[in-house]
């Protein structure tokens, strides 16, 4: 069989490991704080989307106007939360079946990198074991503009030598796999962006990959 990609390119937060649910935490303990209405329904807009834009889309929800520096000092808030959610995190957290799944994508000569909106990706591979394991990382540090734009897609390509073409992307939110396909890439999607339909493949788990690739 003649294959259709050369690289895969891995969304992080809800697809490698559970920090999507960290995420939540940490936004759903600052929108309280500050008497903002805030569910796993809005959250579900979070996912993919930069630390700034979340809070641009919790905002949405508030009586009150936040100037930028009080923006700023939110964000710094959520962080702090959410890194002290991340300190807990151990190889532990790295689901067996996501593992196994990479483990077998690269026994099949797939070239493997990250695609990440978050700054926080480093600390997260190091923190489940999987610190070195990519070719390449591209996350949050690395980009101007977060998902829907393919920036973070094109420049993980790039770390591989990769054409666009050749890289498939997996991804749990909308935002992404939009950035996947305005990338020139396909998407195959799990989560929150299968359940909507938004992949060429909506597969139920990360395991699936291995009964398309
Ligand atoms: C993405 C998450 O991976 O990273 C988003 O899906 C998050 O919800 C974004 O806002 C930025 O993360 P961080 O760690 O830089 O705040
Ligand atoms: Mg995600």
């Amino acid at each position: 069989m003649v294959k259709e990609f050369d690289a895969i390119i891995f969304d992080l937060d809800g697809v490698i490991c559970y920090t999507d649910e960290y995420h939540y935490r940490a936004w759903k303990a600052i929108a309280d704080s500050n008497g903002i209405p805030f569910d796993r329904t809005i959250n579900n807009r979070l996912r993919g989307v930069s630390r700034m834009a979340s809070l641009e889309i919790i905002l949405e929800k508030s009586a009150c106007l936040f100037s930028e520096a009080e923006k700023e000092a939110l964000a710094t808030q959520k962080n702090e939360i959410y890194k002290q959610l991340l300190a807990e995190m151990t190889p532990a957290d790295l689901p067996e079946s996501v593992k196994t799944t990479l483990d077998a994508l690269r026994k099949k000569g797939y070239r493997m990198a990250i695609g990440s909106s978050s700054k926080n990706a480093m600390f997260i591979l190091q923190q489940i074991g999987l610190d070195g394991y990519f070719d390449a990382v591209s996350d949050g540090n690395n980009i101007t503009h977060s998902k829907p734009d393919p920036e973070v897609f094109l420049k993980a390509a790039q770390m591989l030598h990769t054409e666009p073409s050749r890289c498939l992307v997996v991804e749990d939110a909308v935002s992404g796999a939009e950035a996947a396909h305005r990338g020139g890439m396909k998407a195959a999607c799990v989560g929150d962006a299968s359940k909507e339909g938004a992949g060429n493949w909506n597969l139920n788990s990360v395991e699936d990959l291995l009964n398309i690739l």
